[in-house]
Formats: structure tokens, C-alpha cells, sequence
């Protein structure tokens, strides 16, 4: 079961991923523990005060390094305790940006610390000391790592040996081969004047695969070419392509 420990301001908001579809199948199966805290917990002050204005002045406030770098510390030694060793990633747009593969990687891992901030940043010293890495999600900015914490553990427990039923397919989805998710029909056969293509209604599972592959081709050509670019062509793929 893969330790998980996530430190944020708003424990509360994790509930979207506790609580809703196959997150939170795939915790009531035991194929993760998360555990939350909050480092207003480590706070001593009457105010708890988690955060302070910036050496050198500006505009907002920066994360206190000790309840924060307290907070990290018992995550770990919580997963240190029963023998594995975390890797604490921190989510900021100056992390390197998220991708299908780095998810790929990410799964295998026994234990992670996930670090949320909020306000103008972290100091800089809980980055230089506790964090190994720092994961962005993508070119824009949130308003705190939750979200982009919640999306990274989204995109990684669904990933995990039995967290999808045979109904759902991580094996079927966009960027698996590359590239980009086929078209997908049901019922009605006919919708606003379209038909679902003959091919799906044919029986025939060796041109429905061909089908597929060919309009998972055509799309990613269109909508994403450098997804194309970086990867090689199989010799039925070139061909589908022209036809
Ligand atoms: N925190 C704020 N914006 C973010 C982003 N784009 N990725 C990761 N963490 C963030």
C-alpha cells in the first residue's frame, strides 16, 4: 500500500479526492493511505501564525519555515517507521511540468510527502533542506498547491494495481501508446443526425483495433503534432495514417 502524507493549510479540501469515484474506491481498498496535516498544528503562538511579510519587502506573505519544516519532518518519520523512505515533492509552478510518464514513475514509489503552499511562496530554506523535488502542473497559477496536489495523486492512484474495474481502463486512455484517446459511441446508434461509424456496430475486432489506432493517429496529428514528433511510427501506424 503506497504511504502517502500531504502537508496543507486545507486538509479539508482533500475530500474531493477521499470522498468521490475511484480515489476513494481505491482508498477503501487499501491501495493507499493518506494522511493529512495541517501545520497551523505546529504552530506555538495564540494567533498560529503560519506565515510572515518577506525579508527585502514586496507584496505577500511567505510560508514560516519551522511549523512547516516540523509538519514535513513527522510526515517522514511517520513512513520512515515501517521501513520506507519518502520522497518529498513540493507543487509549484517552478517545478518541472507533469506528464503521463512522470506519473508512470511516480507509482512505483512506496512513500511520498507532498508539500501544498500557499501565499507568496515557502521560505526558502524548508525547499533547500526537506524537498526533493518540485512538480508544477502545468503554465499558470493556482492559488495554492491543493488543486495541483490533488491532480498529481489523481493521476497516480488511478495508476495503481487495482484501482480500476474491468468497466475502466487505464490501459485504453490518451497517452498510454503516445497518443491521443480514440472516439468513444453508445446508444442510440443515431444522436442529432450522426450515425456511430459502421465499423464499431461491425463485430469485427480486428478493424475495430485498426480503426481506432487510425483515429487516435488522425487526432493526435491534428490536435497535439509534438506529441507525434517525439515518437517513432510503427509501420501500421505510418500506413493507417495515409490511408
Ligand atoms: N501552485 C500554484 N500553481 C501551481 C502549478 N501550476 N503547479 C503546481 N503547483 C502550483
Amino acid at each position: 500500500m503506497m504511504q502517502i502524507e500531504v502537508i496543507s493549510l486545507f486538509p479539508e479540501m482533500f475530500a474531493a479526492l477521499t470522498e468521490y469515484g475511484i480515489t476513494s474506491r481505491a482508498r477503501q481498498r487499501g491501495l493507499y493511505q493518506l494522511t493529512l496535516t495541517n501545520p497551523r498544528q505546529y504552530t506555538q503562538d495564540v494567533h498560529h501564525t503560519v506565515d510572515d511579510r518577506p525579508y527585502g519587502g514586496g507584496p505577500g506573505m511567505v510560508m514560516l519555515a519551522e511549523p512547516l519544516s516540523a509538519a514535513i519532518r513527522d510526515a517522514k518519520a511517520r513512513i520512515q517507521a515501517q521501513g520506507i523512505t519518502p520522497r518529498v515533492i513540493h507543487l509549484s509552478p517552478r517545478g518541472k511540468p507533469l506528464t503521463h510518464e512522470k506519473v508512470l514513475q511516480l507509482k512505483e514509489l512506496p512513500g511520498l510527502v507532498l508539500l501544498t503552499s500557499r501565499y507568496e511562496g515557502v521560505d526558502q530554506r524548508v525547499l533547500d533542506t526537506l524537498v526533493d523535488e518540485e512538480i508544477s502542473i502545468g503554465d499558470y497559477v493556482l492559488s495554492g498547491g491543493e488543486l495541483p496536489a490533488m491532480v498529481l495523486l489523481d493521476a497516480i492512484i488511478r495508476q495503481l494495481p487495482g484501482a480500476l474495474g474491468d468497466a475502466d481502463s487505464a490501459q485504453e486512455d490518451s497517452f498510454v501508446n503516445g497518443l491521443l484517446d480514440y472516439p468513444h459511441y453508445t446508444r442510440p446508434e443515431e444522436f442529432a443526425g450522426l450515425k456511430v461509424p459502421d465499423v464499431l456496430l461491425s463485430g469485427h475486432h480486428e478493424k475495430i483495433r485498426q480503426w481506432r489506432l487510425q483515429q487516435s493517429l488522425m487526432l493526435t496529428r491534428a490536435k497535439r503534432p509534438d506529441l507525434l514528433a517525439e515518437r517513432p511510427l510503427t509501420k501500421e501506424e505510418a500506413r493507417l495514417l495515409k490511408d
